[in-house]
């Protein structure tokens, strides 16, 4: 029998070894190693291969992940706080969430191939609105929590920074309280109880609070409307169908979880968090929006609206450090409201008031104390020292409740409650629920009249549904069409037995607060992939807690802090940052309460070790912590980088390394022996979790032993400083991850980016002729992408990075990286997923555009009008009866001359038009009645 062991890996790379020597043979090299040695500065080469097991076939791989999973002990949850077990329309599942369609998709930063999930992302921020009754909202947060503290990140902007409390009215679920508190201390806001006064920069109201009890908090909001502080409405979106929304009572913000929309718990993630905001606060809106503009035909076009307040821009002045949020499950969360309707949603909801409205009754019958008289789905009942024994009567029927502590349980009916759930509950308290009981509803309520926008009410059979999902997909460039080099984003497979484990039971019906020993197989394999990770990386500790490269940043640099006053030296405050860093870095270094100190850059890209050795000579007293990217965001590895390191460590710093780039390092050298302290690895780019069009993702940090006690921790296991709502963050994709590395063993992943690094310089070979390659290392090599300078074009026919970006639409292409780091280029990253059939595709549409920025230059075709400005060509413009175009139809839509019909894409819209969506700013349908009018 052939062992066939490696065969995951082979079918992971796309190059076969045919092609590997072809390209070898274009780079003139004998050996992927002298490639390797060429390019990877020999005093960070890692010498020895990872210690990880040997790679297991697909079928070996899920079969040991099933039997570690199978440990779950899945029980029927009631925990509630703000986690809910509900049902996930079988249709969605199979046409959306399992999807590669939808899930392999990138962030709909080009508008022109993503108008299908951006048109999905602006019905969800439809419904959002018509929710809360708040006019823009966002296209989703990381979890609810975060979400609240972004609502604190709004407060404290709109007020200039200049107040520093935050209210909390009422009782939060304690893991928000914790993120906000996490997040509100370096920057000097108080979170407390107490008065509102002129020092106060918003007010958070829970609606209903953790105990389940809605308040009537008209006093409280008065109060804050006179003192000039926001309020913001922590709400339950669920219990929004039948309740007045947050904008009427007052609310400046409102925010909150959409799992309970279609997404499962999933032992704590991922799901969306809904936000939205006043008019007022528009601009100050954390993270994406979609806006609705035209394009060049005057026809409607959806795309990320206000780029310009992003950290990108604000970079150290930003309050908010997101970038990768939540839309597949915000897209989810759309099709489930779309699916049921509002008619649907309230019916839903009513069948989640009953159960609760009807335990409560009979408990109160049965003599028990039990919170409040208006509630939606949760009960809290006084059990005077009973609360464990409680619990653990419910989990011997298989149900898990809340203990609150030593005398409160909490109760909290969902989607799934059944009557005999009802039942039994009761029963342990000896209590019988009445058949039916009066509603515990607050008296604000809302009618039927909300959601109005056709969309929430034309798709009601699967037929419609499935076909609605297959028609937005169809309208989008995913990487089950094409390659998507996209520099810095690493967008490679994403394995369908990668994918399989997310929707097994197991993983994704645990509530993230099960008892620790019911979740034996989660922490089997997490405890397993912190160990392969912090191997990978040379680190001691690995936190999986931060749920994207951001928050992971973010938890990094709060672990450095920490540290720094752990041994009196709170002073340590200044961080440095290349000048070339990504926009997240200063945005999260101000969020932890750093001061950021700008590194400059050389011509050839790299770190400026004399501006460097100035600035931290200068700083070195107060030297918190050096952030640098290696390879660096310009695709080369630096050679002096451990000197770097070496010179931040003698003067008392820490260094932060953005692992974003470790497509380019795994196997070949190690962040943690280069001599970072702490480094985060976005699990969304190197180890396969799918970007899921803008999210989820995942950013685990490592750190070096001396960090390791500054890790985020949770409420839950009696720790702090949380990053996240659930202590594992977005756990049930990590076994994504673990399948990932399991399958290819530690030669699979060496041999992985081996081949990324071969694929970019075959690809910056094949393209200098045409297009300068900025940035090159030692050896004249880039790393594991290339930087393309396309404003030779410019120079030459006036033709912009745009115009080659939207021109690649028309050869089948999602465009790589635009204008960043440097503006006027283009960053390709092809990772060692794509065949060099597909890399040389990409190769011969980019010289197939540069030859047609010649014609234009000659003046064969003119400025204005050419198939480069006006790309990228529709359907409907290239077969519209008058083409009065100075080049043919076919040179339009089949540019590369081998029409080959059935893989065509058609862009749904031409060039859709940003500035003006901005000045006009739609972010959400408007109701019917607008439209009548
Ligand atoms: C270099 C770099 N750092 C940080 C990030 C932020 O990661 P995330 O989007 O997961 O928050 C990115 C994202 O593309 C990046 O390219």
């Amino acid at each position: 029998m052939t062992d066939n062991r490696a065969e995951f890996a082979g079918r992971h790379i796309g190059p076969g070894p045919a092609d590997t020597r072809a390209m070898l043979a274009a780079l003139g090299l004998p050996s992927v190693e002298t490639l390797i040695t060429q390019t990877v500065p020999k005093s960070i080469r890692l010498n020895r291969p990872l210690h990880l097991p040997g790679p297991a076939t697909e079928a070996e791989a899920l079969a040991e992940l099933s039997e570690k999973m199978g440990r779950n002990h899945v029980l029927k949850s009631f925990i509630g706080q703000g986690y809910h077990g509900c049902r996930v329309p079988p249709v969605i599942q199979r046409n959306l969430f399992e999807n590669p369609a939808w899930y392999t998709a990138y962030t709909p930063y080009q508008a022109e191939i993503s108008q299908g999930r951006l048109e999905l992302l602006f019905n969800f921020q439809t419904l959002v609105t018509e929710l809360t009754g708040l006019p823009v909202a966002s296209a989703s947060l990381l979890d609810e929590a975060t979400a609240v503290a972004e609502a604190v990140g709004i407060a404290f902007r709109h007020h200039r920074e200049k107040r520093s409390r935050v209210v909390l009215a009422g009782e939060l679920h304690p893991q928000i309280v914790d993120v906000v508190k996490t997040r509100a201390e370096p920057l000097g806001i108080e979170v407390n109880g107490g008065e509102i006064d002129a020092d106060t920069a918003a007010v958070i109201v829970p609606w209903p609070d953790t105990f389940g009890v809605f308040h009537d908090h008209s006093t409280v909001i008065a109060k804050a409307k006179a003192a000039d502080a926001l309020v913001v409405v922590v709400a339950d979106p669920l219990a929004l169908t039948l309740l007045e929304a947050p904008g009427k009572q007052g609310a400046d913000i409102a925010v909150g979880a959409m799992q309970r929309f279609g997404v499962p718990m999933g032992y704590g993630g991922p799901h969306a968090a809904y936000l939205a905001v006043s008019d007022r606060l528009t601009r100050l809106i954390p993270g994406r929006l979609v806006g609705q503009s035209t394009d060049t035909k005057g026809r409607p076009g959806y795309r990320l609206a206000l780029q310009t307040r992003e950290q990108h821009i604000r970079r150290d002045k930003a309050t908010s450090n997101i970038c990768t949020a939540q839309a597949l499950l915000a897209n989810m969360a759309a099709a489930f409201a779309i699916w049921h309707g509002p008619q649907g949603l309230q019916t839903l909801a009513r069948r989640v008031h009953a159960p609760a409205a009807r335990f409560s009754a009979g408990l109160t019958a049965a003599g028990f104390a039990v919170a409040g008289k208006e509630i939606f789905d949760t009960v809290t009942v006084t059990v005077e020292g009973q609360a464990k024994r409680i619990a653990a009567e419910a989990e011997r029927t298989g149900r898990l409740i809340r203990v609150i502590d030593e005398n409160r349980v909490g109760i909290s009916f969902d989607q799934t409650s059944v009557e005999e759930d009802l039942q039994a509950l009761s029963g342990l308290f000896g209590a019988t629920p009445p058949s039916e009981a009066e509603l515990m509803l607050p008296e604000r309520r809302r009618g039927e009249n909300f959601m109005t926008q056709p969309v929430f009410h034309e798709v009601r059979s699967e037929t419609e549904m499935m076909r609605y999902l297959r028609r937005l997909a169809d309208k989008d460039l995913a990487l089950d069409r094409t390659m998507i080099p996209l520099g810095s984003c690493t967008m490679k497979l994403n394995a369908a037995a990668e994918m399989m484990p997310v929707s097994w039971p197991e993983v994704a019906n645990m509530h993230p607060f099960a008892p620790a020993e019911h979740a034996v197989g989660y922490r089997a394999m997490t405890d397993e992939l912190e160990g392969w990770l912090a191997e990978i990386t040379g680190f001691d500790r690995v936190s999986l807690q931060p749920n994207a490269g951001s928050q992971g940043e973010y938890a990094g640099l709060l672990a450095i802090r920490r540290y720094h006053h752990s041994r009196g030296e709170a002073h340590r405050k200044v961080c440095l940052i290349p000048s070339s860093a990504h926009g997240t870095n200063p945005a999260s270094a101000h969020m932890a309460g750093m001061d950021v100190v700008v590194v400059r850059c050389t011509e050839e890209g790299d770190i400026d070790t004399a501006d460097l050795t100035a600035k931290v000579e200068q700083h070195s007293q107060n030297l918190a912590a050096l952030m640098i990217t290696h390879p660096s965001t310009h695709g080369v590895f630096e050679e002096g980088v451990k000197d770097i390191c070496a010179l931040v460590h003698e003067h008392g710093g820490q260094v932060y390394l953005d692992g974003a780039n470790l497509n380019a390092l795994v196997g070949l050298a190690r962040p943690g022996d280069i001599g970072g302290d702490v480094c985060h690895m976005n699990l969304h780019k190197t180890f396969c979790i799918p970007h899921g069009g803008g999210g989820p993702g995942v950013g685990p940090i490592g750190v070096k032993s001396h960090l390791a006690a500054f890790l985020p921790g949770h409420v839950e296991a009696g720790t702090e400083h949380a990053v996240s709502a659930a202590p594992y963050g977005s756990a049930s994709i990590l076994p994504i991850t673990w399948m990932y590395i399991r399958m290819m063993g530690g030669t699979g992943l060496k041999q992985a980016t081996e081949l990324a690094i071969l694929s970019a310089n075959y690809i910056a070979e094949r393209l200098k002729a045409h297009y300068p390659v900025l940035f090159k290392g030692r050896n004249g090599r880039v790393a594991h992408e290339c930087i393309l300078d396309t404003r030779v074009l410019k120079e030459s026919a006036g033709i912009g990075v745009e115009d080659v970006a939207k021109r690649l639409i028309d050869y089948g292409f999602h465009a790589p990286t635009m204008s960043w780091p440097v503006a006027g280029t283009l960053m390709v990253e092809p990772t060692e997923s794509e065949p060099k059939r597909e890399i040389d595709r990409f190769c011969d549409a980019m010289i197939a555009i540069a030859r047609e920025a010649e014609r234009v230059a000659k003046g064969e075709w003119p400025a204005g009008d050419n198939p480069l400005v006006n790309a990228p060509h529709t359907a409907a413009e290239t077969l519209a009866a008058d083409w009065t175009h100075p080049y043919t139809r076919l040179e339009a839509a089949y540019p590369d001359g081998d029409p080959d019909s059935s893989a065509k894409y058609w862009p749904p819209v031409s060039r859709i038009d940003n500035v003006a969506g901005d000045r006009n700013l739609v972010c959400s349908c408007p109701p019917i009645e607008a439209l009548a009018s």
